[in-house]
């Protein structure tokens, strides 16, 4: 694949101080502690002080990024935030973490593709270094999904947390590119997961207030079969474009929105445990910031030197899932 001679720079990540447990949540809902760790993987979660908005979170996470990789946020061109849970309707998060980090210099955009959220945001912007219309670019999954969860429904408020994680793009002369990519869109099952309330077309009122139209819902057990399927395709399509097989993998970065999802396509794929990231026992479901996080993480426990093969595969609202590989 041509223009994708890309580097990932450097990475950063922020989670609020605040957790919350199992236990924090039966005292709320009908739930336990024993139901949500077999049927999910999660232990804690962590959630946003009331005044951390998302734009705070990704500020904090792409600071930690721009730092490692030595640039001042003046010489920064493109910010992209992928996010489901931006701080207002408009201006977009992008343009509130540009002001913060004072890169006056940067154009700033959102990406509202749910969960697939990193892995687009990634592909957009490998596509503009590799064109050569910006030099670099900060891209930054980021969410405070507890702001739209309703905690009286025990399908989803156990599942969801928030954070942020960043990445610092450049172009690449050497070993490190984007391999690989696949992305995929399904619109018809728009209303399996989604937030009603709020747009255009169910504008805020009092009656969307007291059905809480504005909070998240989701038809799990609908999406839960379609992203088994989905995630395999997508990173099977993206490592068939690669030219590699799952042995050529260092390690596999995915989406957490469910352990038994995470192993399901592990299993499927052939690869052994240690070479598939899982964090969902920490944070939960953290949407568009999960894979974000996850390479930091993996960066900063030493898991991963430069030139390894590193494979990221996401599934979420939309429907949208994509994949990714990239040699580090
Ligand atoms: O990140 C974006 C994409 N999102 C996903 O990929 C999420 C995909 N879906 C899932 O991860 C799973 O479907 C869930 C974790 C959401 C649910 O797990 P499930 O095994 O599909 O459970 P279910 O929805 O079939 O519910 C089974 C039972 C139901 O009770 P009955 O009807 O069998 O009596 C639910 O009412 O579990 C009940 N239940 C709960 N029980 C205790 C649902 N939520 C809870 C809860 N605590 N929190």
């Amino acid at each position: 694949m041509s223009g994708n001679n890309i580097m990932i720079k450097s990475t950063g990540a922020y989670l609020p101080v605040k957790i919350l447990t199992n236990k924090d949540l039966e005292k709320i809902v009908d739930t336990s502690d024993e139901w949500i760790t077999t049927r999910t993987g999660i232990k804690t979660r962590r959630v946003a002080a009331d005044h951390e908005a998302t734009s705070d979170m990704a500020y904090e996470a792409a600071k930690i990024a721009l730092k490692r990789a030595n640039m001042d946020p003046q010489e920064v061109e493109l910010i992209i935030v992928a996010t489901i849970t931006p701080d207002m309707f408009f201006p977009s998060t992008g343009c509130f973490v540009q002001d913060r980090l004072g890169a006056k210099n940067a154009v700033a955009m959102d990406v509202n593709a749910a969960c697939s959220g990193y892995i687009y945001s990634l592909v957009i912007a490998c596509k503009f270094l590799g064109t050569g219309s910006y030099k670099n670019a900060v891209i930054i999954g980021a969410e405070k999904l507890t702001s739209i969860t309703n905690w009286e429904d025990r399908n989803t408020c156990v599942l969801f947390g928030d954070g942020a994680g960043a990445s610092v793009l450049i172009p690449s002369n050497g070993e490190s590119k984007l391999l690989a990519f696949d992305l995929g869109t399904d619109g018809s099952y728009g209303e399996e997961l989604f937030m009603p309330g709020g747009g255009s077309r169910n504008p805020a009122s009092i009656e969307t207030v007291e059905n809480k139209l504005h909070s998240i819902r989701m038809n799990g057990n609908t999406i839960f079969k379609v992203a088994v399927n989905k995630m395999k395709k997508t990173f099977t399509n993206s490592m068939g474009n690669a030219g590699i097989t799952t042995e050529d993998i260092s390690i596999l970065i995915p989406h957490q929105a469910n352990l038994r999802i995470i192993e399901s396509l592990r299993k499927s794929l052939h690869l052994p445990k240690e070479k598939v990231h899982v964090n969902i026992d920490k944070y939960g479901n953290t949407s568009a910031a999960s894979i974000a996080i996850g390479l930091n993480e993996v960066y900063e426990e030493g898991l991963i030197k430069r030139g390894d093969i590193i494979g990221f595969v996401a599934f979420g609202g939309g429907l949208t899932w994509g994949s990714a590989i990239i040699q580090y």
